[in-house]
C-alpha cells in the first residue's frame, strides 16, 4: 500500500489569524444522497470537495442522478426515492464509512434489484453487520462477508416499517434505518441509547417528511417524495476541531475559526475542552430536548492558547465528540493531571482502530498515555517531545500528527499525511496560513 509522504511539523511560536471552517463532511454525504433521492433537482451550496464526498457523487451518479458540479454550488437531479438504477459493477465507497452505511437505506428500498457496495482495505474492516440486521428486519436482503463486512450485496424489496432498537449509538446505523423508513409501509421508530449527531433528521425535517423525536426514541413517516429545498452545507466542527487544538496548546495563538456548524449534538468536544479551561468563544445551540430544527446553526470560534486541566469523558458524551477524541487524548498531554476517556470502544472500528492508533502514536511521541477497552487515560507532562507518527491511512491520525508537531518540543514527522485529503484536502494550507 502507498503510505503517501511523510510531512515533517516543527514547533510553532505561534498561531495568528482567521480561517474559514471547510465544509462538514457528515452533512455533504447526506445533501448528495438526499438530493439523489428528491425528485425535482436540489442546489447544494458549500458541498465539501474531498474524497469521502467525491465517493457520494460518484455513487449516486452511478444510480442514475445527475450531478453537475459548479464552482459555487452543485445541483443534483435526483432519481425519486425507488427509482435507483441497477449499477454496472460494485459501488466503491472508497475510505467513506457513512456513505457505506447510509447509502443502503435506500437502496433497500429498490424493490427488485441489487448493488454491491465495496471500498478500501480500511472500508473492508469496518462492520456493516448493523446495517443488515435492521435492513432484513424491513425486509431487504444483505450478505456481508464473513456475516460482517464489506463487499457485500444489498437486494431491495418493498420494505416493512419496524421499531428498531440501535445497539449502538450510531448516527450512521440511525440514518440508515430512517432513509429506508422513507419507503416503508408506514412509521418506522429507531430508538438510540444515547443521542447521536441528528444531521438526517434536520435534513428530512427540511425535506417535508414527519419526523419526529421522544426522548430516544425517533420516528419518521413514510414519504412520497423528498422535496428538500436548496441546502447549505455548515462548517466542519471535527475538521475545525484541528486548528482549534492547534489554537489552544501552541502557546501565544489566537484564531478566528469562520462558519463552524455547531448543531449541539456535534458540540460535545467544545464543552470537553470548556472543562479543560480552554479559550473557546462562539454562540452554540443550546440542548434541543425533543424538538427537530430543519436547520443547521453556524457561529465563528475565536480560540486563545492557555493553560489545560484534565478531565473525565464518560460514555453518554462519547457520540457527541467520537471524531474528535483522538484531540482529547493529545490536548490530555498538555493539561495537568489526567485525562480518561471511557465508554469509546466504538473508536476501535472507525478508518483505523482508534485507541490503539493513538495510544501508539502519542506514545512514539513522548506521551504517558494507556489504552484501556473502551478508551484511554492520559497523564498531562505539560508538553510532547515529537518524533515520528504514521497515520495507517487514517485521515484524522494524519491531522493529530501535524497538530502535535506544532505544539511539540522537537517537531514531528507525520507518515502518510496525503490521509488528510480524504476530510479535509485544505488543511495544510489553514496551518501554513495561520503560522
Ligand atoms: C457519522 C457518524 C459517526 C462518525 C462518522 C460520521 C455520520 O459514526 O464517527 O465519522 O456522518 O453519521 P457512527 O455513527 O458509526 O458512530
Amino acid at each position: 500500500m502507498n503510505r503517501g509522504a511523510s510531512v515533517r511539523f516543527d514547533p510553532a511560536h505561534r498561531l495568528r489569524g482567521t480561517i474559514v471552517a471547510p465544509p462538514d463532511k457528515s452533512i455533504s454525504h447526506r445533501a448528495a444522497l438526499v438530493g439523489a433521492m428528491a425528485a425535482e433537482p436540489v442546489r447544494i451550496t458549500n458541498y465539501l470537495r474531498a474524497a469521502d464526498t467525491h465517493s457520494t457523487l460518484r455513487a449516486i451518479r452511478e444510480l442514475g442522478a445527475l450531478v453537475e458540479v459548479h464552482d459555487e454550488e452543485i445541483v443534483v437531479r435526483g432519481v425519486g426515492l425507488r427509482e435507483a438504477r441497477e449499477t454496472h459493477g460494485p459501488i466503491d465507497v472508497g475510505n467513506a464509512g457513512t456513505l457505506m452505511r447510509l447509502l443502503p437505506g435506500w437502496l433497500a428500498a429498490q424493490a427488485g434489484r441489487a448493488f454491491t457496495l465495496d471500498g478500501d482495505d480500511s472500508i473492508r474492516r469496518r462492520p456493516v453487520d448493523r446495517i443488515a440486521e435492521p435492513l432484513r428486519l424491513m425486509g431487504a436482503e444483505l450478505d456481508p462477508t464473513q456475516g460482517r463486512y464489506p463487499p457485500f450485496v444489498v437486494r431491495g424489496a418493498r420494505l416493512r416499517s419496524i421499531a428498531y432498537d440501535l445497539p449502538v449509538a450510531s448516527a450512521q446505523v440511525k440514518s440508515c434505518v430512517l432513509l429506508a423508513g422513507l419507503a416503508a409501509d408506514g412509521a418506522t421508530t429507531v430508538s438510540e441509547p444515547a443521542p447521536s449527531r441528528d444531521h438526517t433528521e434536520r435534513m428530512l425535517a427540511a425535506a417535508g417528511v414527519g419526523v419526529h423525536r421522544n426522548g430516544r426514541h425517533v420516528t419518521v413517516t413514510n414519504a412520497d417524495e423528498l422535496e428538500p429545498g436548496p441546502i447549505h452545507v455548515p462548517g466542519d466542527l471535527s475538521s475545525a476541531a484541528f486548528t482549534i487544538a492547534a489554537g489552544v496548546v501552541v502557546p501565544r495563538s489566537r484564531l478566528l475559526i469562520r462558519d463552524v456548524g455547531v448543531n449541539w449534538t456535534r458540540t460535545g468536544y467544545l464543552r470537553i475542552l470548556e472543562r479543560m479551561g480552554a479559550i473557546v468563544v462562539g454562540d452554540l445551540e443550546e440542548h434541543l430536548d425533543d424538538e427537530i430544527v430543519p436547520t443547521e446553526p453556524l457561529t465563528d470560534l475565536d480560540v486563545t492558547a492557555g493553560p489545560l486541566v484534565g478531565t473525565v469523558v464518560e460514555a453518554d458524551e462519547v457520540p457527541l465528540a467520537i471524531d474528535e477524541l483522538p484531540l482529547v487524548a493529545l490536548l490530555g498531554c498538555f493539561a495537568e493531571g489526567e485525562t480518561l476517556v471511557r465508554g469509546a470502544q466504538e473508536l476501535r472500528v472507525k478508518e483505523s482502530d482508534r485507541i490503539a492508533g493513538v495510544v501508539e502514536g502519542l506514545r512514539g511521541l513522548g506521551a504517558e498515555i494507556e489504552a484501556t477497552a473502551d478508551g484511554f487515560a492520559v497523564t498531562g507532562t505539560g508538553g510532547l517531545r515529537g518524533g515520528r507518527i504514521d497515520s495507517g491511512g487514517d485521515h484524522r491520525l494524519a491531522m493529530l500528527g501535524a497538530v502535535a508537531g506544532l505544539a511539540s518540543r522537537e517537531g514531528v514527522e507525520v507518515v502518510g499525511m496525503d490521509a488528510a485529503d480524504v476530510s479535509y484536502p485544505g488543511f495544510m494550507g489553514d496551518l501554513g496560513a495561520l503560522a
